[in-house]
C-alpha cells in the first residue's frame, strides 16, 4: 500500500489529505504536526478548522485511510510520498524583512526528512514558497542523505477556504512541477497518479519545478490585483457618482474580462494574497527587477488604502471623532464561510477605530473571542508561526473591545455598524429593530456591500456603502488621504 504523510496539519494539510484518502482507498494517509492540540482536534469531534463539507469526509476516513499524528518522524519514515504543508512566515528582520519568506519551519522540515529517512522518498512542496525553495531544499536533503534519494516535486494548492472542499473535489487544474530528469519524471508521474484517481487527466498539468512554483505566485498575485483594480474603481465611483456594482457587471460581462472577483470590498485578507506578493516583489527585486516590482507592491499598497479609506469615512461622517462612541463590527473572519481571520482587513479597521478610541462591539458568527483579541493584540506578520510560538503584544486598546454573541447585542445603543465579512445572516438582519435600538443619527458603513442601501436609508439610517454614489450627509466630507 503506498503510504502518503503531510507534515502540517493546517488549513491546506488537512483538507487536502482528506480529500486524497476519501478518493484514494488503496492509499494510507498520514497528516502529522507539532502542534499536539491541533492534532487532538482533528482527532476530536470538533475539528480545528471550519470548512463546509469537511467534517463529513474526515468522519468517512479517519482511522480507516486517514490518521491525525504527531508521531512526525515514524510517519515520515514509513511514507513514499511526504507532502510539506507548514507555516511560510514574512520575515519581520534581517535580509529581506517585511517582504521575503521565512524558511524556518520548512528547513527544520527538511533536516528531519533527511534525518529519518531509510528508503528513497518524494518531497512535495505544498505550501506557498519564493521560486527556488525546491533547489534549496533539495541541498538540505541531498547533502544530509543516508544513501537514500529525493526528488523534490512542487505542487501548489489553489483551493481557497470556504470552498476547499468543493476545489479539491472538482480542481480546474493540479499542477505538478518537477526535475526534467528520467527520476524527476518518474516522481511526478507517481503523483499524477495519486490525483488520477479522481482529478481528469487533462486538468493534471505538469511542467518544470520553477514554473510551478511561479505559477502559485502568479496565480495570486493575478487575483488580487483584480480586487485592487475594482477597489480603485470603487473610490473613483464614490467622487463621481458612478455605482461600482454597475460597473462591474458592465466590464465583467466582456468575455476576456469575466465576471469573477469584481466585487469591491473593504480590502481582500486571507494568508495568501499579501504574503505571496510580498514574495513576488523581493524575488523581482532580487534579480534587479525594480519597476516590475513596484508594479506589484502597488496591489498591497491599494489594499492598505482600502482600509484606511474606509476607516476615514467612519471617522469623519461621525463629526470627526469616534472616541468613547459604541460602533459595532459585523464579521471579523477575512471572507464568509470561514473561521480564519488571517491578514483579516478588519484587524486594520478595528486597530484604525481604536486608535481613535473607539469602543468596539465585535460579532461574527464563526470566529471565537479568543482568537479576535489574539489578532487585536498581534504585531504585523506574527499570525503566520505555530500558535505556541506567536509573540503577543498586549496593548490597552483590547479593553475597549467587547465580542458580542449575536448582531443585535453587537448594535444596542452603537452610533454606528460596520459591516466588514459578507456572511449571509447579515443580509437578513431586522434593521428596522437595529435602528430602533441604535443612537441617532444612526450610521452604516457596508464594507461588503450586502446590506440594501435604499431600504436602510428608507428606515433613517446614514448609509455608506463601497463604492455607491455617496450618502448626502458624506458629499462634501472628505473622501481619504493618500498612504
Ligand atoms: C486565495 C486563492 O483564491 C486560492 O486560489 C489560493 O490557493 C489561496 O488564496 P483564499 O485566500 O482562501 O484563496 O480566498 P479568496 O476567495 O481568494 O479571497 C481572498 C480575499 O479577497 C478575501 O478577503 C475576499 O473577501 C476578498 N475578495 C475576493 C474581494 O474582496 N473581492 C472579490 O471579488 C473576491
Ligand atoms: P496553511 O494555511 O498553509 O495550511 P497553517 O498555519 O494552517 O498553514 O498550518 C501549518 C501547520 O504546520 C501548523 O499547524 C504548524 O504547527 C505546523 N508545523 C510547522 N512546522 C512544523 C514542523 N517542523 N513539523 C510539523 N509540523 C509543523
Amino acid at each position: 500500500m503506498v503510504k502518503i504523510c503531510c507534515i502540517g496539519a493546517g488549513y491546506v494539510g488537512g483538507p487536502t489529505m482528506a480529500m486524497i484518502a476519501l478518493k484514494c482507498p488503496d492509499i494510507e494517509v498520514a497528516v502529522v504536526d507539532i502542534s499536539v492540540p491541533r492534532i487532538a482536534a482533528w482527532n476530536s469531534e470538533v475539528l480545528p478548522i471550519f470548512e463546509p463539507g469537511l467534517d463529513e469526509v474526515v468522519k468517512a476516513c479517519r482511522s480507516r485511510n486517514l490518521f491525525f499524528s504527531t508521531d512526525v518522524e515514524k510517519h515520515v519514515s514509513e511514507a513514499g510520498i511526504v507532502f510539506v504543508s507548514v507555516n511560510t512566515p514574512t520575515k519581520t528582520r534581517g535580509l529581506g524583512a517585511g517582504k521575503a519568506a521565512d524558511l524556518t519551519y520548512w528547513e527544520s522540515a527538511a533536516r528531519m526528512i533527511a534525518d529519518v529517512s531509510k528508503s528513497d522518498k518524494i518531497v512535495v512542496e505544498k505550501s506557498t514558497v519564493p521560486v527556488k525553495t525546491a533547489e534549496a531544499i533539495e541541498k538540505i536533503l541531498s547533502h544530509n542523505n543516508k544513501g537514500v534519494s529525493f526528488q523534490i516535486l512542487s505542487n501548489p494548492e489553489f483551493l481557497a477556504e470556504g470552498t476547499a472542499m468543493e476545489d479539491l473535489k472538482s480542481p480546474d487544474r493540479v499542477l505538478i512541477g518537477g526535475r526534467e530528469t528520467p527520476a524527476g519524471r518518474k516522481a511526478v508521474q507517481a503523483l499524477k497518479a495519486v490525483y488520477a484517481h479522481w482529478v481528469p487527466e487533462d486538468r493534471i498539468l505538469t511542467t518544470n519545478l520553477w514554473s510551478a512554483e511561479l505559477s502559485k505566485l502568479a496565480a495570486n498575485a493575478f487575483l488580487a490585483q483584480r480586487i485592487s483594480s475594482i477597489n480603485a474603481m470603487s473610490a473613483l465611483c464614490e467622487s463621481t457618482g458612478a455605482d461600482v456594482a454597475e460597473v462591474a457587471y458592465a466590464i465583467g460581462k466582456d468575455s476576456r474580462i469575466g465576471s469573477r472577483f469584481l466585487n469591491a470590498s473593504v480590502g481582500f485578507g486571507g494568508s495568501c494574497f499579501q504574503k505571496d506578493i510580498l514574495n513576488l516583489v523581493y524575488i523581482c527585486e532580487c534579480n534587479g527587477l525594480i519597476d516590475i516590482a513596484n508594479y506589484w507592491k502597488q496591489v498591497v499598497q491599494i489594499n492598505d488604502y482600502q482600509k484606511s479609506r474606509f476607516v476615514q469615512r467612519v471617522v469623519s461622517s461621525m463629526f470627526n471623532t469616534v472616541s468613547g462612541k459604541k460602533i459595532a463590527v459585523l464579521g471579523f473572519a477575512f471572507k464568509k464561510d470561514t473561521g480564519d481571520t488571517r491578514e483579516t482587513p478588519a484587524i486594520d479597521v478595528c486597530n484604525g477605530l481604536l486608535g481613535d478610541k473607539a469602543l468596539l462591539s465585535i460579532y461574527d458568527p464563526q470566529v471565537t473571542e479568543q482568537q479576535i483579541r489574539r489578532d487585536l493584540s498581534m504585531n504585523k506578520f506574527d499570525w503566520d508561526h505555530p500558535q505556541h510560538l506567536q509573540p503577543l503584544n498586549l496593548s490597552d486598546s483590547v479593553n475597549l473591545v467587547q465580542v458580542s454573541k449575536d448582531a443585535y447585542e453587537a448594535t444596542k445603543n452603537a452610533h454606528g455598524l460596520c459591516i466588514l465579512t459578507e456572511w449571509d445572516e447579515f443580509r437578513k438582519l431586522d434593521y428596522q429593530k437595529i435602528y430602533q435600538q441604535m443612537q441617532k443619527p444612526a450610521f452604516v458603513f457596508d464594507g461588503r456591500n450586502v446590506a440594501n442601501v435604499v431600504e436602510l436609508r428608507k428606515i433613517g439610517f446614514i448609509v455608506y456603502s463601497i463604492g455607491k454614489p455617496l450618502d448626502p450627509w458624506m458629499r462634501d466630507l472628505p473622501a481619504a488621504s493618500s498612504f
